[in-house]
């Protein structure tokens, strides 16, 4: 009796307008997020019910006639707890939760009210990694000036924006036109005014963020500091690798000339073992 009034309480909702649509929820992986179902004051709700729309259709909790119920078989089954106030809080969030869900209050009056909110569950950033690439100035005019590259990373999660700051400095941020593949690259030129001053890259999400600071500065002068590589450290590695490179592949070809060589030969010793037989016939 109680499930088919609940029944027909969601085909009937379903012919309903909306009422507010588009409420955005974030919440991070982990952790825990409430859905609040808000409602005009004047309206005395009597009966809730919590669904899943999106990406998939599942029923996650109803409030009927004072009794609360959550243990209904989806995707969210042991994860939800619904409050007396009749939000619904979804915990440890995971990261495929994201999606739409839709609140239906019925009032004593009979009157229905839809929500529908949009959840967005996002991963925590994590630390990012910086490396420093150094070139040392070859211009005559400002021998002491190095040019550094710092590079961000974090592993390939969604929606992550890349910053800069310059530390220990009342400064209005770093100019834009330092900046490469969307912050994630950025370029400097050091001068020894810049001893001392660190730089931190902070990577961020809607829900989380992270940074790692770095003293580029020390780079500069060949204090090979773990993380730290210089365009030469590049170049040493670089270079005796391709020249292996090469000389493998020249070795292979000398090898393959030298078998080529050898069949040729083998084919001539058979045309004359031919000719021999023929002048015999
Ligand atoms: C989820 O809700 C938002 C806003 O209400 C809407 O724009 C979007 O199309 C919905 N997504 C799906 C897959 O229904
Ligand atoms: C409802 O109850 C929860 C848990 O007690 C609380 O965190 C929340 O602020 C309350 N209010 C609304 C509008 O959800
Ligand atoms: C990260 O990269 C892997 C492999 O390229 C890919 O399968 C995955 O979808 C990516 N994740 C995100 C959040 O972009």
């Amino acid at each position: 009796m109680a499930a088919q009034y609940l029944w027909s309480l969601l085909l009937w909702a379903a012919l309903l307008p909306i009422a507010d649509i588009g409420a955005q929820v974030q919440g991070q992986v982990g952790g825990s997020v409430l859905l609040v179902a808000e409602h005009p004051p004047s309206f005395q709700v009597r009966e809730a019910i919590w669904r899943s729309l999106w990406p998939l259709e599942e029923l996650l909790a109803t409030s009927f006639r004072g009794s609360l119920e959550t243990l209904y078989h989806s995707r969210f089954l042991g994860r939800t707890l619904l409050h007396s106030n009749l939000s619904l809080e979804l915990r440890p969030l995971e990261s495929g939760d994201s999606g739409n869900f839709s609140v239906l209050l019925v009032d004593t009056g009979g009157r229905a009210w839809t929500q529908i909110l949009q959840l967005k569950v996002y991963d925590a950033v994590p630390r990012p990694m910086v490396q420093v690439f150094i070139a040392l100035s070859r211009d005559a005019q400002h021998p002491k000036t190095c040019q550094a590259l710092l590079s961000c990373w974090v592993p390939n999660i969604s929606d992550i924006t890349y910053s800069w700051r310059r530390e220990g400095t009342v400064d209005f941020g770093i100019e834009p036109h330092g900046l490469f593949m969307d912050g994630q690259v950025l370029r400097l030129s050091l001068g020894p005014r810049d001893q001392g001053v660190a730089y931190s890259c902070i990577v961020s999400n809607p829900v989380s963020w992270d940074l790692t600071t770095v003293t580029p500065w020390e780079s500069c002068h060949h204090e090979a500091a773990p993380g730290k590589a210089s365009y030469k450290d590049v170049l040493l590695v670089v270079v005796p690798v391709s020249l292996l490179l090469i000389l493998a592949g020249l070795l292979s070809a000398w090898h393959w000339g030298l078998c080529a060589g050898k069949k040729k030969k083998d084919v001539r010793a058979d045309e004359m073992a031919t000719e021999t037989e023929n002048t015999l016939v």
